[in-house]
């Protein structure tokens, strides 16, 4: 989609639709349309319901001299307005306009958009007009409404372009988690990584499962070696020229589909199990969003993907393996594959020796029973670490909440008798006791947060900025966490 600002009369705009953004306390923004205009738009809504409350809808098709239909929108109460609201509203927007087949608009906020705010308009509208459509053909050979031109009054053109890098980068993740397991497995994936390098100019390395044993990763192998598709390790780097003394690694789960193994889902469970994988594109996304940046660190995205199936050759419970930082995991349930995977990327994470590392998994059902679907977990046994990456969530808008992992005696739980640590440690605490398991793997000394998207990965319904089915949450969060440490 096409995203600029617009200065000039307004009616010099060639947009055939306005959106007139409002606050609930009144209409006296629809002035900027100019009497003639506005006295009768007044007129209208007042004989309406419409009050101007967040993402309300009034139409006034185009009539007499006026060629251009106009969309009403509210954006709540003034008071209450922040970079969320515009973000949400711009998303609904995005669908409303399309629902109604419209595919270009002229936007018009009740202030001047400084540069925070051209760019939460830029992301609710990018994001909000995702779909995901490739497999479903279209209705009766009309073509399919499509979005295709916004222009903001008085924008501002960095705005813009910061969020619609981020947005993309956020549907670019949504894009590949949407795809089902048999389109996306570990080698594909690895593909696509190796694709999104080369228009990136990054550095793209993959091991297959031959190098991954050699390289003694075989807490990934186990986890993979039950499908007939066999694992991969990604590793993409960005490189900038110059002095390059700060590094930040991204690791993302990437359970192509996660079936549970042998200890498998019962079928309620294992649906929708194809968006096991959304860290490991949401990594992608991540990459392709600070090649676009050209963000002034070396920053690495790691995954390890496999796909966790049950068969002759899967590993199994009791199984020991050995990670390749040495500890050795019990296997206590199969189910608990993505920890055993992380395990591995983790490790080879912190012999990179970065300044930070972000992990971003579906890691855990208890942790969506703690949250819900609209929050994700943040862990890190560093408060400076987590702050961080709180106060970036807080300008990103996606929402998350710090879990604690201090509790020593709920720690107990992951004592193995025959290894280093159990794959799991019990119902009670199911997401904190993850990842602690997840520790084990991160060198002592350097600063981790590990992000659990498991209730946030994708959505049934649409509604703001998100579309049915992936969400790619958790891109712009960590994009905005690098751009936080710019300057
Ligand atoms: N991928 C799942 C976690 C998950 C659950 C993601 C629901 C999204 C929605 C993970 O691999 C898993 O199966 N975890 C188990 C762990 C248990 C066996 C200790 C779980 O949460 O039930
Ligand atoms: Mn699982
Ligand atoms: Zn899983």
């Amino acid at each position: 989609m096409q995203i600029e600002a617009f200065r000039g009369s307004l009616w010099d705009s060639r947009m055939d639709t306005i959106c007139l953004f409002i606050f609930q306390e009144g209409y006296h923004a629809v002035e900027v349309l100019g009497e003639n205009v506005s006295v009768k738009l007044k007129e209208s809504i007042d004989r309406s319901y419409f009050k101007g409350k967040k993402s309300d809808v009034f139409k006034l098709p185009s009539y007499g001299d006026l060629q251009k239909d106009i969309y009403v929108i509210g954006l709540g109460e003034s008071s209450k307005v922040s970079l969320e609201v515009y973000r949400s509203v711009a998303g609904d927007t995005a669908r409303e306009l399309r629902k109604n087949k419209v595919n270009q608009a002229l936007v018009i906020l009740p202030e001047d958009p400084d540069e925070n705010t051209s760019r939460a308009m830029a992301e609710g509208f990018e994001l909000g007009s995702y779909a995901f459509r490739k497999y479903k053909k279209e209705e009766e050979g009309e073509p399919r409404p499509e979005l295709e031109r916004i222009e903001i009054f008085q924008g501002n053109d960095l705005g813009i372009e910061t969020g619609k890098v981020l947005a993309c980068s956020q549907n670019l993740a949504r894009d590949l988690a949407n795809e089902p397991g048999n389109v996306i497995n570990p080698s594909s994936l690895a593909l696509h990584a190796d694709q999104i390098a080369r228009d990136m100019g990054l550095k793209c390395d993959i091991w297959d499962e031959n190098k991954i044993q050699e390289e003694g990763m075989l807490a990934l192998w186990h986890v993979g070696k039950g499908s007939s598709i066999p694992p991969r390790f990604i590793h993409l780097s960005y490189v900038p020229e110059g002095d390059n003394a700060r590094k930040f690694v991204f690791v993302g789960k990437g359970i192509t589909f996660d079936s549970g193994g042998l200890n498998i889902k019962p079928g309620e469970h294992m649906r929708d199990m194809k968006g096991d994988k959304t860290g490991a594109c949401d990594v992608l996304g991540i990459m392709r969003g600070v090649a676009r940046l050209r963000l002034p660190f070396e920053v690495h995205g790691l995954i390890g993907a496999a796909e966790n199936m049950p068969g002759g050759n899967s590993y199994r419970p009791d199984d020991i393996i050995r990670a390749r930082n040495g500890i050795t995991i019990e296997i206590d349930n199969t189910d608990a594959e993505g920890r055993v995977t992380l395990a591995d990327s983790l490790s080879f994470a912190s012999e990179l020796e970065p300044e930070m590392i972000i992990d971003l998994a579906t890691l855990t059902g208890a942790c969506v029973v703690a949250l819900g679907n609209y929050t994700a977990g943040l862990f890190s046994p560093d408060d400076a670490a987590a702050s961080k990456v709180m106060q970036a969530s807080r300008t990103s808008g996606e929402r998350f909440w710090r879990l604690p992992m201090d509790d020593e005696k709920l720690r107990e739980q992951l004592k193995s008798s025959y290894a280093d640590i159990l794959n799991t440690g019990g119902r009670g605490g199911g997401a904190i006791t993850a990842a602690m398991f997840l520790r084990e793997f991160v060198k002592e000394g350097i600063p981790w947060v590990h992000l659990d998207i498991a209730g946030v990965d994708n959505y049934k319904k649409p509604f703001w900025y998100y579309p049915e089915g992936a969400t790619g949450f958790g891109v712009r969060t960590c994009l905005q966490f690098l751009m936080d440490q710019v300057s």
